[in-house]
């Protein structure tokens, strides 16, 4: 089965805005993984905007399952990598200004700093994964770099509609084929909620997804494990196809 990451940053996004405890982002992690998640995703920002470093030690004390760092190949943040040590972290592009993660990383354009980066990962025993556009040289220079796997941004699929999101489906296929060819997992993430995954769920080889916004969302009106749980039907009818 293709297996589900939550992304629970959402969660300590409502903490931040009253900088208390509530929510509580521990209670969260544990009801997705009572829920039946596989993974629980929380991005650690040079900003420190939403997730804080108390939170990545103490989901590492408490977590059953795999915990999953999307985070910028800065210094400052792959220190905290090396000690945490999460089953495995996601480089990302990071801009200040920015939302959320607005593109992929280019891999392609800083091989050498992101081999270094996935040696020292691998050195603690980390599994690394880059969060790529939909674009075959970001595929191929991943495998360069050593990247155990690769999670394609579907942010831009995921925000087209009609046949300009039948392109970008077209695209991660494409994309997806090139990873299968070369035998890099890969995995998709962003923007992903129960209206657009069932084609992209649908690619074949695809081995995981990271699901966020969508699910924290959706928890607020039928409950997290509710949400979790949809998304996994989802998955699950993939299965049986
Ligand atoms: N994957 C990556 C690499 C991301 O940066 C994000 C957003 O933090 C997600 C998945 C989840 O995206 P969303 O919150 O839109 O589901």
């Amino acid at each position: 089965m293709i297996e589900l990451g939550v992304n629970i940053d959402h969660v300590a996004t409502l903490r931040e805005a009253r900088k208390g405890k509530a929510p509580d982002l521990i209670a969260a992690a544990k009801l997705c993984e009572l829920a039946g998640a596989h993974q629980i995703t929380v991005h650690l920002r040079v900003d420190r905007r939403h997730i804080q470093d108390a939170d990545i030690y103490a989901l590492k004390q408490v977590l059953l399952l795999r915990m999953n760092l999307e985070m910028a190949a800065e210094e400052e943040i792959i220190l905290i990598a090396e000690e945490v040590r999460p089953y495995t972290i996601c480089l990302v592009p990071e801009t200040r200004e920015e939302v959320t993660t607005e593109g992929g990383l280019d891999v392609a354009g800083q091989i050498s700093k992101l081999k270094e980066v996935t040696a020292r990962m691998h050195e603690k025993g980390i599994l690394v994964s880059t969060f790529i556009d939909p674009v075959a040289a970001q595929v191929e220079a991943s495998k360069a770099i050593g990247a155990d796997a690769i999670e394609f941004h579907t942010g831009p699929y995921a925000a087209a509609t009609g046949s300009e999101a039948c392109k970008e489906l077209e695209r991660l296929q494409e994309c997806a084929a090139v990873a299968n060819e070369i035998e890099l997992n890969f995995h998709a993430g962003h923007g992903l909620s129960i209206r657009n995954l069932l084609p992209v769920a649908r690619i074949p080889g695809l081995r995981e997804v990271n699901i966020g916004h969508d699910i924290i969302a959706r928890s607020i009106f039928i409950g997290l494990e509710g949400a979790v749980q949809e998304i996994l039907a989802i998955l699950e009818k993939v299965e049986t196809d």
